[in-house]
């Protein structure tokens, strides 16, 4: 491959060849960017092509392209699909890889319930389509919107789009007066086939796989689009309904049925653990001759009463869960060994690839984790592939398990190339030159040099304006990085002053390669539209180390305000109130309590966080479905026996109604409830005059709501 090619050693001839090439992939990258459902190129990828070519055209200034993809900040996104808020979540689910896992999920489930291991327990076992969720609403039996899945609670308006898919009923009869129907839209092999070989003929770009194939489909703007693709849907699931459909999950997917959806002929009842192994190896007997891509087998309990006591947790529900098929493997050259710099300096090894196809998708990338996972060593020190190194040269062996990256799993030594040296990270950082040491304990190397070195700097950027944090419409990673390199924003702050100062002046943004009056006005306004942002958003989009999604919007429900969090968070130092009070929240531990500590004590990055929120206008995070709830924002205690529920079930209800549940009884405790055999925290809250009530009590209370 060219692409390893040191750029130095290139001819002038090589050269002018390399950046038409360059130039080549990087447009259709683009254009298979702003459609999104064509993910050949990883971004990692794409920034190592720009960076290659950027070296090139540095050596050689004369041969620069007038197309050059350094010009390049991305093509202007298209007016999109209206945004659609859906009225129930739509929550993905959490995975079994083996046997193992499954008899735990039901253990799991048991324990929560209460159930003995012997009493009966029920659940339904279905293919999980490999496709792309769909929320259909019904109002009177006529079909009013379809949303996809989006973000799970903000989607796309695509109803023109369904209303073109056959297996999408137009109107019901008999149906509750309002209804959402979901399930997956996938296309089938056959199909999949037939569009790509019409593709080819039409000098159109073939899918990669039958999942983009429906998802490219289902998001065209033109519904005449979508109509010549042929697209199918399977109803497993419902959202809002205004009478329920049954009392059990088989009932509703019969129900569904009933009223002309089509629901999967390989849906099944288990009654237990072996039942649901056996129908998951039945169906993986089926998987290559269905017709249609599934990647593994979900379980759900059958009993909605109990599912609905199971409840949720943050992104997924307790009752189900997605068995998954084992991830394919392929053979291919380790070409080279990248580092990549991430936003918190981690320098992480990154595999180039000779590439190969794994599991429909060619992948040219892969982890490599850290330098002790080259070198045959797993995080605690142990020997992992035998103690096999990995080098530049060898064979390895890469897998993909769902939409993760790709990852090496093995080595085949008998095809090591002579000469071949082991991998030695780099002591310094490749972006900044700073030091890149590792901590006592840690795995992972880090550049030192903080605010200062320009590869954090873009990936901080980048999380910046990710889906979960900014999500800026029209301000993706590939605009941050091009406006970073051209010294427009060095930090999130200057986002906010891109209008003042390239909204008109000599340099304007309407006048960069890609943009226009419209497409800047329209940056400029998305950019205002966020000004006005949710806690949790902010919290997650500074991207501190170990505050992923759900942590920061756990801090945000807990603290409430910007000011309470960030004063919180200067104050919090091990072992006093403010740090306790951070440690109390179910989901925080010490190891991201110092880092937000950290994060909050350190001069640079608190300057450069405050200069953010000077911008903003930040609003208080309110508990979503707490409202009228008579335990909100209380501290609760549970003691005794409970007899109706047990103690996890009784916990997260609490916790769901926006109450506090704490382990003693204190000053601080607004109510204890208190089952037979409560002893010590009963005397104690009679002591401190606590209201005290009963299980029956508290169900009385709660059911209130
Ligand atoms: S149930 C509340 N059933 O898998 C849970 N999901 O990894 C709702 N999927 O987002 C999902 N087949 O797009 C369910 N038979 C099936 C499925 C299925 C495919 C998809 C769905 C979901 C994703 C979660």
């Amino acid at each position: 491959m060219t692409d390893t090619i040191d750029t130095d050693a290139l001819t002038e001839d090589e050269a002018r060849t390399e950046l038409a090439r360059l130039a080549k992939i990087l447009e259709q990258a683009n254009a298979a960017y702003h459609t999104k459902d064509a993910p050949e190129i990883s971004d990692a990828e794409y920034d190592r092509l720009k960076r290659r070519n950027a070296a090139i055209e540095a050596q050689f200034p004369t041969l620069k392209r007038d197309d050059s993809p350094s010009d390049l900040v991305g093509a202007p996104v298209a007016d999109g699909f209206s945004k659609v808020t859906h009225a129930v979540a739509m929550l993905s689910l959490a995975n079994a890889f083996d046997d193992a896992d499954v008899t735990e999920f039901d253990a799991r489930i048991r324990k929560y319930l209460g159930f003995a291991a012997d009493s009966p327990l029920a659940y339904t076992a279905e293919p999980k389509i490999d496709g792309l969720s769909l929320s259909l609403r019904y109002e009177n039996g006529k079909l009013v919107q379809a949303a996809t899945r989006g973000d799970g609670a903000v989607g796309e308006n695509v109803t023109a789009n369904a209303r073109t898919i056959e297996d999408v009923p137009e109107t019901l009869s008999d149906a509750p007066e309002v209804l959402e129907v979901r399930g997956e839209v996938y296309m089938s092999h056959p199909d999949f086939e037939a569009l790509n070989a019409r593709q080819v003929g039409a000098d159109q770009k073939p899918f990669a796989n039958p999942r983009n194939a429906a998802a490219g489909s289902l998001r065209q703007l033109d519904a005449n689009i979508t109509r010549a693709r042929p697209l199918r849907f399977f109803a497993y699931a419902w959202g809002a309904l205004s009478d329920p459909l049954s009392d059990t999950q088989m009932g509703a997917i019969d129900r569904l049925q009933t009223l002309g959806f089509a629901t999967n002929p390989l849906t099944q009842l288990c009654d237990g653990p072996d039942e649901m192994i056996a129908h998951y190896r039945l169906i993986e007997q089926k998987r290559a001759t269905l017709g249609y891509d599934i990647d593994g087998v979900v379980y759900k309990v059958n009993d909605l009463t109990l599912q609905s006591r199971l409840g949720f947790r943050s992104t997924t529900p307790r009752w189900a869960i997605a068995h998954k098929f084992p991830a394919e493997l392929a053979w291919t050259r380790l070409d080279a060994i990248d580092i990549q710099v991430g936003r918190t300096g981690a320098l992480s090894p990154v595999a180039r690839l000779t590439p190969v196809t794994v599991g429909g998708v060619v992948v040219s990338n892969a982890t490599l984790h850290n330098e002790d996972y080259i070198a045959g060593r797993d995080n605690k020190g142990d020997t992992i592939r035998d103690g096999k190194d990995i080098r530049v040269g060898d064979w390895v062996q890469v897998y993909r398990a769902g939409d993760v990256i790709p990852k090496v799993a093995d080595v085949d030594l008998s095809k090591r190339p002579e000469g071949a040296v082991p991998f030695e990270m780099p002591g310094r950082c490749p972006e900044c030159g700073s030091d890149a040491l590792r901590e006592p304990g840690d795995a992972i190397r880090r550049c030192t040099g903080g605010l200062i070195c320009p590869a954090q700097a873009v990936e901080k950027l980048k999380h910046f304006v990710s889906r979960a944090a900014f999500d800026i419409d029209g301000l993706g990673a590939k605009q941050v990085e091009q406006f970073h390199a051209d010294g427009w924003i060095a930090e999130p702050a200057d986002i906010f002053t891109l209008r003042e100062r390239y909204g008109s002046g000599l340099q304007q943004l309407k006048n960069r390669e890609g943009w226009g009056e419209k497409s800047a006005l329209n940056l400029f306004d998305a950019i205002d539209d966020r000004r006005n942002i949710g806690l949790g958003r902010v919290i997650f989009a500074l991207g501190i180390r170990h505050v992923g999604e759900v942590a920061a919007n756990l801090l945000a429900t807990h603290y409430g305000t910007w000011d309470a969090f960030s004063t919180a968070m200067r104050a919090a130092e091990d072992g006093n109130d403010a740090w306790e009070d951070l440690l109390g929240i179910d989901g925080v531990g010490a190891v991201m309590a110092g880092s937000l500590a950290t994060t909050f004590n350190q001069e640079a990055e608190i300057a450069s966080i405050y200069r953010l929120v000077a911008h903003l206008d930040i609003e208080e995070a309110v508990r979503p479905d707490t409202s009228g709830s008579p335990v909100a924002g209380k501290t609760v205690v549970f003691t005794g026996t409970l007899e109706k529920m047990t103690r996890a079930e009784a916990k997260a209800r609490a916790e769901a109604l926006g109450a506090k549940v704490s382990g003693s009884v204190s000053a601080k405790t607004d109510l204890l409830v208190a089952g037979p055999g409560a002893g010590s925290k009963a005397k104690k809250a009679a002591e401190l005059r606590v209201e005290t009530i009963d299980e029956d009590g508290w169900l009385d209370l709660i059911e209130a709501t």
